[in-house]
């Protein structure tokens, strides 16, 4: 069971949306207030680096945009990234620093993507701004822009973060990142813990519009008779595709998280109501009553969007370093030598 975790964002191809220019320039508009900064909470603000480091968030979404018309799997690769990272010891970066025994390490993180991508936007802002911006604001940054690439809106990424130092393979665990088999109470409980709604858990659920799972991360409900509790079954014709794309159990084929795998859109939500939802824990956000209606509501692509961005800037200020804790780290990958 514990083998199946690491599929919760995974990786596949996206489609270039015209959104996503008509939202970037959005940003530049939004970003002027000079002087004052609205302080919304923990320490990080919107605009964080007007005055040290101007054009951070247009350098990032150059050297990212750059990078998905070469691979557009880094879009669901670093959604998962800043999943993975904020929910284990918080945004601070420390998914990324490389090392024996660090986060980066344990098996859930071992199908990570999007590190080239997320090295060079780093590189090109301290081209820019040495020793300025942090690596835990990069990669806010970047993914907020990975998903307006991939279709969906932007959001306003307070700044502020500073990257930690310490990073535990032993960490990632249960506690803080869920099973593909986990169930709605398993999912609220655990969300909860980080200061998250039940709303924003089915919300940021629906990051599985992009990407794709392995076989192994569902296949208990292909080849077992037993029926899965928290999970209704499989529609039998989506029954009928999962088994020729996974005729045996344990196999590493990776399929679709949802039917429109290259748009950040609301299908998700409607491939739930229809019984299509892939893992067990996709699936029981329609099954039990205290997440079903939100489910509906997120089918509409807009109303998706939206709560969305709200829930990633919610989900960007857990657990953050500010002020003189950690440090700005000059690497994605290595602490600064001391
Ligand atoms: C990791 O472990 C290997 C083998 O024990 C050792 O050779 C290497 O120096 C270690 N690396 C770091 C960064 O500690
Ligand atoms: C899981 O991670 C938490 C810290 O986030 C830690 O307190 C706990 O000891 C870990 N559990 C195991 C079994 O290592
Ligand atoms: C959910 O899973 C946990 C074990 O992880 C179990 O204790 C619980 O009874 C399950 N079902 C519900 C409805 O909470």
């Amino acid at each position: 069971m514990a083998s199946a975790w690491y599929v919760r964002l995974c990786a596949v191809v996206i489609i270039l949306s015209l959104d996503s220019f008509v939202s970037a320039s959005k940003y530049d508009k939004v970003h002027h207030n000079s002087g004052t900064h609205h302080v919304p909470d923990g320490g990080l603000r919107d605009n964080y680096y007007h005055r040290s480091c101007p054009h951070v968030e247009k350098i990032i979404f150059k050297e990212i945009s750059k990078c998905f018309k070469a691979d557009k799997k880094i879009a669901p690769g670093i959604l998962r990234m800043s999943f993975h990272d904020c929910f284990v010891r918080g945004c601070d970066c420390s998914l990324l620093l490389k090392g024996n025994n660090t986060e980066r390490s344990s098996r859930s993180n071992a199908n990570l993507h999007g590190f080239e991508a997320l090295n060079a936007a780093k590189d090109a802002v301290e081209k820019a701004c040495p020793g300025v911006v942090s690596c835990s604001d990069v990669l806010q940054y970047a993914t907020r822009d990975v998903v307006i690439l991939a279709g969906g809106f932007g959001w306003n990424v307070p700044g502020g973060r500073r990257d930690g130092t310490v990073s535990k393979v032993e960490d990632v665990n249960l506690t803080n990142l869920p099973s593909p088999r986990a169930n709605a109470t398993n999912l609220i409980q655990l969300f909860e813990s980080k200061g998250m709604t039940l709303a924003q858990m089915v919300v940021l659920s629906g990051a599985h519009t992009i990407g794709k799972a392995t076989c192994i991360t569902f296949d208990n409900r292909l080849h077992s008779d037993i029926p899965e509790p928290y999970a209704d079954p499989y529609s039998p014709s989506f029954k009928l595709y999962l088994k020729s794309q996974c005729p045996n159990p344990n196999m590493f084929v990776r399929v679709n998280l949802d039917s429109t795998p290259e748009k950040f859109d609301g299908r998700y939500f409607h491939d739930l109501v229809h019984h299509r939802g892939l893992l067990t824990s996709d699936q029981t956000l329609m099954s039990d009553s205290r997440t079903r209606h939100c489910v509906y509501k997120n089918r509409d692509d807009g109303v998706f969007k939206k709560n969305f961005a709200e829930a990633m800037v919610a989900m960007s200020k857990i657990g953050v370093l500010t002020g003189k804790d950690g440090e700005i780290r000059r690497r994605m990958e290595v602490v600064n030598s001391k």
